[in-house]
């Protein structure tokens, strides 16, 4: 039977690369990148105060639902807006990092601070986890990593409807210091 896979997670905790792995390793697959889809198809409704371009939800979310649910094999529908929104007969996983292991990410990729640290702050509280489990019935959180695809596909094998959320709030502190006046808000 033919699967809608939905891997969603903070920035740079890892989706893109766990979804190629995985893409590799179910045959026939379709791989579908939500950026790729609202740049390519130009899926903005406006512009944030930062210059942000603003993602048009309703429109990303009616063309990924119709990419996902084309074709004849498993699709693999990856990007951390995908927490925000359904796909229908989806199951969901949620890519956690550790949040040491994400900062160096994003310093690398020269992001100002206040995008780090709302980033961070935004993993330690399991946002798109909190996302993730209202809007979809078969939810999964699993640790980054170099295995983290062959977990998914140990998980897909199962009945199993749920994991429980991955605790990781008590790593915020020490990111900063252990002062909680240095966390940018
Ligand atoms: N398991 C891993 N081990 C080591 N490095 C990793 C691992 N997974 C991802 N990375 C590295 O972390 C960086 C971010 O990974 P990736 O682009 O897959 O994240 P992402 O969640 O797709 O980010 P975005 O939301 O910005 O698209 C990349 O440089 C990648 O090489
Ligand atoms: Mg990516």
């Amino acid at each position: 039977m033919r699967r809608i896979i939905v891997i969603t997670g903070t920035p740079g905790s890892g989706k893109t690369t766990i979804a190629k792995r995985l893409h590799s390793s179910l045959k026939g697959s379709k791989l579908i990148s939500a950026n790729e889809v609202l740049s390519k198809k130009g899926l903005f409704s406006s512009i944030s105060k930062d210059g942000a371009k603003v993602a048009n939800m309703k429109a990303l979310w009616r063309e990924l639902s119709k990419e996902a649910s084309s074709g004849h094999g498993d699709s693999i529908v990856e990007g951390h807006l995908l927490s925000e929104m359904r796909i229908k007969g989806a199951t969901a996983f949620v890519i956690r990092e550790h949040l040491g292991v994400l900062r160096g990410r994003l310093e690398k990729r020269g992001y100002p601070m206040q995008k780090i640290s709302d980033n961070l702050i935004s993993e330690a509280l399991d946002y798109c986890g909190a996302h993730a489990f209202s809007n979809y019935r078969r939810c999964f959180e699993v640790m980054s990593g170099r295995n983290a695809h062959l977990k998914i596909l140990e998980i897909l094998g199962t009945k199993a409807q749920n994991s429980t959320r991955i605790e990781l709030l008590e790593e915020l502190m020490p990111m900063f210091g252990g002062d909680p006046d240095s966390i940018v808000l």
